[in-house]
């Protein structure tokens, strides 16, 4: 980053809650408290929406029994790359109730499936949500979504769009001084227009 960006960038809590999160895959076997996976859902539900049609249901699995055999079911096959997500204490799998008018219409004249938009931002209200309660997640999209749904019997409009494992990060978090792959604002931002 040039020191011109550099010098712009304002310090703020949510930035450096933003720069603390990190996708984690290795969770201490300790239960997530009820309380803290609902105030992450609750996040979510707040998140914006086109048309306000909120299409996002989550179905919520803490029952290490239960998180075992969906793990078996949609992390088998070319999935199975996937299952270091078994042994997380909390499952959340995403699925987008789709709304005729603004997905239907908005793919048909725009080309853009406005669901898939709100579903990232409401998983990603969830994600920052869990970093500040000191909680690690990893979106997922790497899992058979037709077996996801038929497994939690959701209802056949619902489509599996991403799973979310959370839980407490094994290990002391962020001890690393692992420099993370992020594109330098150069690189993604033009004021003004593309010059
Ligand atoms: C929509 C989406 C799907 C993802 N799917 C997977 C996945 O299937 N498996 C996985 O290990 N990580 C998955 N990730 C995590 C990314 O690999 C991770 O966010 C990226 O490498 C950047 O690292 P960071 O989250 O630590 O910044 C996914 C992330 C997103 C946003």
């Amino acid at each position: 980053m040039t020191d011109s960006f550099e010098k712009m960038i304002m310090d703020t809590p949510f930035l450096n809650l933003v720069r603390q999160r990190r996708s984690i895959r290795h969770f201490d076997p300790k239960p997530v408290e009820k309380e803290k996976t609902v105030t992450c859902i609750e996040a979510a539900r707040l998140a914006p929406s086109a048309e306000n049609v909120q299409p996002w249901r989550f179905v919520v699995m803490d029952d290490p029994a239960r998180i075992a055999a969906f793990s078996d079911t949609v992390f088998s096959g070319i999935y199975r790359f996937t299952r270091w997500a078994s042994r997380a204490p909390v499952l959340i799998a995403i699925f987008a109730e789709k709304d005729w008018l603004a997905n239907r219409l908005g793919k048909e004249i725009q080309g853009t499936s406005y669901y898939l938009i709100d579903i990232g931002i409401a998983g990603e209200h969830l994600v920052l949500q869990a970093e500040e309660l000191g909680l690690g997640t990893c979106w997922i999209g790497w899992f058979h979504a037709r077996k996801a749904r038929k497994f939690l019997a959701a209802p056949k409009g619902w489509r599996a769009v991403a799973l979310i494992a959370m839980g407490y990060p094994r290990g002391k978090r962020n001890k690393t001084k692992e420099k993370r792959k992020k594109k330098m604002l150069e690189e993604i931002l033009y004021f003004n227009g593309y010059k």
